[in-house]
């Protein structure tokens, strides 16, 4: 055969492989997410999330000290209360669950940073995520109550702040409150393009946050759509956000790449619960290889063009980077 191009020739070996590899991943660019509870000496496991554990402030300490070994510097806090109200009063609560993680994990883990998820759902008596009127979230009395949480959450330590809630214009308000306090570079990692979606199924078993009616379709999106994902990017730049998020990842890879082409902002996606539990059930099920579909997974959604990866597998996919597995 004359064939003057031959695809193959660039993949014969592991060296000349990865001289041409497109995409290159290190763990700086990893988030894990950390739950955090009530009550001291508790380390639990997560029954929808096999591997993963909620922890008390006196025992996080074990899971920030070796994901740091593994080289995973940041995380993300969700909070997890004894006490839930109409108002979601712990979320902004100057010791609130949260707000003790951070001032714990801001002493004896300085080098760490330290990513806040901003929502009320895990702290509202009827999990939605935001104040009730009748059987609606009310967008605009929520915005107030988000902007105390973020705002607590800087005073407690906090070096970034994610809004997880999608209310129209919560980046603005958040902005607002950081910057009047004296938070100018307090950075807003927004969820701007958040689907309403079942694959956050495990979360909301862990984090006790299942809506306890209806469901968050007026407020997450759509899942059928995509320039409407482009225009909340690109609403929550102007609102001051400084990097955007696509949740969940697999299944929204299409929108990180799209969001990636319309923004000079880093972009984030988060490898949400279910995901992590599909993974998990397939091959403890002996369905599927482990380690190699989460590499696979990482290595697609830094492919599709995220800068930043929020996954329940940081640790082991800084491992395999470390391994030279991907990478
Ligand atoms: C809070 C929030 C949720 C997740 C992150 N922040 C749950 C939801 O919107 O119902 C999901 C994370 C995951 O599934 O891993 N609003």
């Amino acid at each position: 055969m004359n064939l003057t191009t031959r695809p193959r020739r660039l993949r014969y070996g592991e060296t000349l492989r990865k001289m041409v590899r497109e995409t290159r991943m290190d763990p700086s660019s990893l988030i894990y997410p950390l739950f955090v509870r009530e009550g001291s000496g508790i380390t639990e496991e997560i029954p929808t999330m096999p591997g993963q554990y909620r922890y008390s402030v006196d025992t996080m300490g074990e899971k920030l000290a070796s994901l740091q070994n593994a080289g995973v510097s940041s995380v993300m806090f969700f909070g997890i209360p004894d006490h839930k109200d109409e108002v979601g009063s712990g979320a902004y609560d100057a010791n609130g669950i949260v707000q003790r993680a951070l001032r714990q994990a801001r002493k004896d883990f300085p080098n760490m940073y330290l990513i806040t998820d901003v929502c009320m759902c895990e702290y509202t008596s009827h999990g939605h995520c935001g104040v009730l009127c009748g059987h609606e979230v009310d967008n605009d009395k929520t915005l107030k109550l988000l902007a105390q949480t973020a705002l607590s959450h800087a005073e407690a330590g906090a070096d970034m702040v994610a809004p997880s809630d999608m209310m129209d214009g919560r980046v603005a308000a958040i902005r607002t409150i950081l910057d009047s306090h004296g938070y100018i570079n307090t950075p807003i990692m927004s969820y701007a393009v958040k689907y309403a979606s079942v694959f956050y199924g495990p979360f909301r078993d862990a984090a006790g946050s299942a809506p306890a009616f209806g469901d968050r379709k007026s407020y997450q999106m759509d899942y059928h759509n995509s320039r409407e994902g482009i225009k909340e990017a690109l609403l929550d730049i102007q609102e001051g956000a400084d990097i955007i998020m696509v949740k969940p990842a697999m299944s929204y890879l299409d929108m990180v790449a799209k969001i990636k082409n319309e923004v000079h902002v880093p972009v984030a996606s988060y490898s949400v619960s279910g995901e992590y539990s599909m993974i998990k059930a397939g091959a403890s099920l002996g369905y599927i290889d482990e380690e190699k579909i989460i590499c696979e997974t990482a290595a697609s959604a830094f492919r599709a063009g995220c800068d930043i990866y929020l996954t329940y597998f940081a640790e082991e996919i800084a491992g395999y980077m470390k391994e030279g597995k991907i990478g």
